[in-house]
């Protein structure tokens, strides 16, 4: 195929030259990758930086760090490059299952991890998320989140050869590892940050630094507070320094200056040289607060889908077997772009957290109506993304955010404030004869918001159900716990199980007596694993044992119904019962009705409503049995869960 040269190809074709370190088929696959993504490249950058002095240089730069950066890439992860490319819908397959874990609190160290691989594999988890591993600040470090050093392991947990050990050896495995990169800030112990503190300008340029408090308040005017509670504000002053530093989330945590190209080049070549260890997978954090703007929150500016695109595009020609997660807790409508939207269609995330179905499930669960839930999900979110998918959840280690807005609730019928209060209330424990145990967090007297921390057992009924000893309840948990998971096994996308989910731990207060975890209230719902509640996860007398052999068998019939491919287009249903929650995947195979009982009473589904959704064969894939109906409609009892062809 001709191919017109740009400025760009030149400068990569120099590259080459002056390298001489790929072997002559290497340099070609480098230079049809370049040239396939070069303009997802250099299209966002040209626009952030164009106009910036020495943007031809930065380019140069750029340009010879990505052929280093291909030279260094080992030869096993070529070879995934290569079959990813062949096989780019590989993370989207139904065999997906994730498993989130902080590696210390599941089993001590990298090592300890490869030490249960055979527990991974037994679960059926082909996505392995290690919860902040790289070298964090000593003391609190928001758990790992806020980081000291992106080329190295957290000493507590290994080594960075230990990570390559064990990517490889989870490869081996059928699995892929996923990390954090922390790319909104960095501790303020990092070595630029360091050297910013001590008066070098080039540094203090990677940081948003001020010297008086005129801007920090004019930016002040528009923006929220991540943690109103224990770090408000969103800017800190240093009196060695001299200078207001802008840190939205823990003081500690610097706001990296991404108008800076320089600090493009630097989070480029780290992402790259991680993919180099064998991850495969990047969770890029908190990156709605990449880009700032006087006037507006500062969060899901248009400049941060041009940083992100330009980022994948990087990965894409370096090493294709990479992907992006990007982490935007975010309404619907801000949400979306991440995973490419308009001009970024196909280029950006290849995966995000699905926030939205995640409150969506709480709150149904709550009220046990579904009109609310049925109304955002069916209004707000197209059918299908290209060449990207949801990671869906139930819990992972953050609060839950009660992310309704009042629009929504009034289409829904009620009140977006006092739907939000219930919400809380409810969840914290304090709605009397309520199931559910868990803990407010960051509650803002000024906004009236509050969050909310919990397990997901614990937030299902488990430990209320537990403490009174009551049988009945702690079937209505388990169910409430088993339909959770159903719906984000089939939704579309990655399904992210927490660590300690399938077993059912609850809510964790040891934290309290922790003074570096003391005042963030997550902890409760970071329980370390519980080995021995494992060791029974065979037993089925147990509760621990019905609750994994019920999400095993889940896990079974996913990977067992081609039509949970998450390429296939999700549509949700309306089938005016307030109490279920319904939606259809097309696929090749034909259609896939997967339906929810969220209130407590049996609920009959008429017969013609599910044909016209494209039923025909009624048969369960998720009991893996045909069902009956009777008087012409299909009987769900209580928490019931159906995927039906
Ligand atoms: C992300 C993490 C959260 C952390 C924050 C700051 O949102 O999920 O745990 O506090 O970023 O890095
Ligand atoms: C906010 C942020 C999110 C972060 C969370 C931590 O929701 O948007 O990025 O994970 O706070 O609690």
């Amino acid at each position: 195929m001709p191919q017109r040269d740009s400025q760009y190809s030149a400068m990569m074709e120099q590259g080459l030259a002056a390298a001489k370190d790929l072997a002559p088929h290497q340099e070609d696959v480098f230079r049809m990758r370049f040239r396939r993504s070069e303009r997802d490249l250099f299209g966002p950058l040209q626009e952030l930086y164009g106009a910036k002095p020495g943007y031809e240089q930065f380019c140069r730069d750029l340009v010879s760090a990505l052929i280093r950066l291909q030279t260094e890439r080992p030869g096993a992860l070529r070879h995934l490059d290569l079959q990813r490319d062949l096989e780019p819908d590989w993370f989207q397959r139904q065999d997906m299952v994730g498993y989130v874990f902080y590696i210390d609190r599941f089993n001590g160290t990298l090592q300890g991890v490869l030490d249960k691989a055979g527990y991974l594999e037994e679960l059926g988890a082909t996505y392995i998320h290690f919860m902040p591993c790289l070298k964090p600040r000593p003391g609190d470090s928001d758990g790992g989140y806020s980081v000291m050093d992106y080329r190295a392991i957290n000493p507590a947990l290994g080594t960075m050869a230990d990570l390559e050990t064990v990517t490889t050896a989870l490869r081996q495995r059928g699995m892929s590892v996923c990390i954090d990169l922390v790319l909104n800030h960095t501790a303020k112990e990092h070595e630029w940050a360091q050297r910013a503190r001590n008066g070098e300008k080039r540094y203090q340029d990677y940081y948003w630094t001020f010297e008086d408090r005129s801007l920090p308040d004019a930016y002040s005017q528009t923006l929220v507070e991540v943690f109103p509670a224990h770090a408000p504000g969103n800017f800190t002053y240093y009196d060695d320094m001299k200078k207001w530093v802008w840190t939205t989330f823990n003081e500690h945590q610097w706001d990296l200056n991404w108008s800076n190209p320089q600090v493009f080049l630097e989070i480029v070549e780290i992402m790259l040289f991680l993919a180099n260890k064998g991850v495969d997978v990047v969770r890029l954090d908190a990156v709605a607060f990449m880009w700032k703007r006087m006037g507006t929150r500062c969060q899901n500016e248009p400049e941060v889908h041009q940083l992100l695109q330009a980022l994948r595009a990087a990965s894409r020609i370096v090493a294709p077997a990479l992907i992006h997660k990007e982490e935007a807790i975010v309404a619907p409508r801000d949400l979306i772009p991440y995973l490419g939207q308009g001009k970024h269609s196909g280029r950006e995330g290849n995966l995000a957290y699905h926030n939205s179905l995640m409150v969506q499930f709480w709150s149904a669960l709550a009220t046990r109506q579904t009109r609310l839930m049925t109304h955002v999900l069916r209004t707000h979110f197209p059918e299908s993304f290209v060449n990207a998918t949801w990671g869906t959840y139930l819990r992972c280690h953050d609060d839950i955010g009660w992310a309704i807005t009042d629009e929504d609730a009034a289409a829904a019928g009620v009140s977006g404030f006092a739907h939000r209060g219930f919400l809380a209330d409810f969840y914290a424990g304090r709605f009397p004869g309520g199931f559910a145990r868990g803990g407010d967090f960051q509650s803002n007297p000024g906004t009236g918001d509050k969050r909310t921390n919990g397990t997901c057992a614990s937030l299902c009924g488990l430990e209320s159900a537990i403490g009174a000893n009551d049988a009945g309840a702690i079937d209505d948990a388990i169910h409430r716990i088993l339909m959770g998971h159903a719906l984000i096994c089939s939704f579309g996308g990655i399904p992210l199980l927490y660590m300690g989910d399938e077993l059912g731990q609850i809510n964790d207060h040891s934290y309290e007596a922790d003074g570096h975890l003391r005042h963030d209230g997550r902890w409760m719902h970071r329980p370390k694993m519980d080995w021995t509640k494992a060791g029974r996860r065979k037993d089925q007398a147990t509760i621990e044992g019905r609750i994994y052999a019920g999400l095993r068998h889940i896990l079974d019939r996913r990977r067992a119904t081609a039509h949970i491919h998450a390429a296939n287009p999700v549509s949700i249903l309306d089938l005016g019962i307030d109490g279920i929650f319904a939606f259809a995947r097309k696929s090749p195979v034909g259609p896939l009705v997967c339906l929810f009982n969220f209130s407590e009473r049996w609920q009959s589904i008429p017969r013609s409503s599910l044909e016209a959704a494209g039923v025909t064969e009624w048969f369960d894939r998720l009991a893996n049995a045909a069902v009956t109906l009777q008087n012409d409609t299909l009987p769900l009892p209580p928490q019931g869960r159906i995927w039906l062809t």
